[in-house]
């Protein structure tokens, strides 16, 4: 078992890169099932989830080679519509590999999806989607089983905002005979990402970035080339970094439209950056001010991803900050890690907790909860007097790119154990 341990103290200052998109290139990997032809894909992070993606595709007969963060696909056959491995079973995303089955085999067997912790985790939407499209769900408990003899365009509007719910619609209506509408659609910046890419493998998706998109389902694409949107979390996460380590930060390759709303709430709270097209420069800041509420919702909202490391800049502003998480049940569990750190605050019920600011926070041994929770520990760790332990970091490995050899670049003491 992995823990980081960090010395506190060391403001971050220099200049770091963001990464490819956690949550766009997962999808992406997923939807290269449906052409036989070779889709090369840049700027994919070197991260777990994405090798076990990669991994079922080598299971599914396809061909994938991953080197400098370029990961070039190759289905031109594949043998099993089966996914049932326990690496599979710890990743949500495995579910994407059901519409790109429907679409080349029509059926697919897949080990009902693990991932992070953080509350009930349903699958309805997708599943009531693939109905609309022409399958059949033939189980949905331990192993979700699908057939159909032909996927069909159809009117759709799903059940929840849900993300990964929409991506597999999009992925089983591109190939799908006929028109498709899909209400109701989240766009969150991976979404969309999704969608451009399979308009260049010759889908035909129009209305990306809206909530309502339509599909001319097409009877073949072929191989493409992407480069895989900006991960606006990792950035909030380096923007957050440098606030509370009262850093000099400049970080590179965003996208400033993915996170609006943070810098409405950065300005709320008196901190002080400069935007670029593909940039922003972090300034150190005294005197934050608390937040009355952080809300977090579909985008172009704030995004729930990042509310766990947001509770940790709010740990440093002056007042009486009011988390709250709408989307999951049990996401506020580093909230009680924090009071490990001498931070004063309260969980209110699921979704709602208060954080009294400004603390200071003592360097401890904490858990990461999940992924966000995880990468906030690491913050609060940076920002905390001593030495703290954050246990459990098999979740950050899922999900940021060499974190702490880009911490460690930019003057953060953080060092893993085994
Ligand atoms: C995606 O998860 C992300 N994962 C999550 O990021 C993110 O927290 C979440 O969307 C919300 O933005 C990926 O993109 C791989 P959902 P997903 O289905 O798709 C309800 C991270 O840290 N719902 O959008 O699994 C559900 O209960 C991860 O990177 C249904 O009711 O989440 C929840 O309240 C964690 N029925 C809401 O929708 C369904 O069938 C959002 O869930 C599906 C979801």
């Amino acid at each position: 078992m992995s823990k980081f341990l960090i010395e506190g103290g060391y403001p971050l200052n220099g200049t770091v890169r963001i990464s490819g998109s956690k949550n766009a290139a997962l999808p992406i990997i997923a939807a290269a099932l449906l052409t036989e032809e070779e889709c090369v894909i840049h700027d994919v992070p070197d991260i777990t989830d994405v090798h076990i993606m990669a991994q079922i595709i080598r299971d599914l007969g396809g061909e994938v080679d991953f080197e400098n963060n370029t990961m070039k696909i190759r289905a031109k056959v594949l043998y099993s519509h089966e996914i049932l491995t326990e690496d599979a079973k710890k990743l949500r995303t495995s579910i994407l590999f059901l519409s790109g089955l429907l679409a080349r085999k029509g059926e697919a067997r897949v080990v009902f999806p693990g991932g992070c912790f953080i509350g009930k985790r349903p699958i309805d939407t997708h599943l009531r989607a693939f109905e609309d499209l022409g399958a059949q769900v033939l189980s949905s408990e331990n192993v979700i089983h699908v057939v159909t003899s032909g996927l069909k365009g159809a009117g759709i509007r799903l059940l929840e905002m849900s993300v990964t719910g929409a991506e597999n619609t999009i992925i089983a209506a591109v190939m799908a005979e006929g028109h498709t509408e899909i209400r109701q659609c989240p766009t969150e910046p991976h979404v969309q990402d999704l969608c451009h890419f399979l308009n260049s493998m010759g889908a035909k998706i129009s209305g990306i970035g809206t909530n309502i998109l339509h599909i001319d389902g097409v009877p073949k694409l072929h191989g493409t080339t992407h480069t895989v949107t900006p991960d606006y979390i990792e950035a909030g996460t380096f923007i957050i970094g440098a606030l509370v380590t009262k850093g000099h930060l400049k970080i590179e390759n965003i996208n400033p439209d993915h996170l609006d709303i943070l810098w409405v709430y950065l300005e709320e709270m008196g901190a002080k950056f400069t935007l670029t097209e593909d940039a922003v420069e972090v300034f150190p800041t005294e005197n934050l001010m608390a937040l009355k509420k952080v809300r977090t919702s579909v985008f172009p909202d704030f995004p729930t991803d990042l509310l766990a490391p947001m509770a940790i800049l709010l740990t440093q502003a002056y007042g009486i900050s009011r988390v709250f998480e709408t989307m999951f049940e049990s996401r506020l569990n580093y909230i009680v890690e924090l009071e490990k750190m001498g931070v004063r605050a309260e969980i209110l019920n699921n979704h709602e907790a208060i954080i009294v600011g400004p603390a200071t926070l003592k360097g401890t041994t904490v858990t990461s909860w999940d992924l966000r929770a995880g990468t906030a520990m690491v913050l609060a760790g940076l920002a905390a007097t001593g030495t703290t332990e954050v246990s459990e970091i098999k979740y950050i490995d899922r999900g940021y790119e060499n974190f702490e050899e880009k911490l460690t670049q930019i003057g953060a003491k953080i060092s893993r154990i085994e």
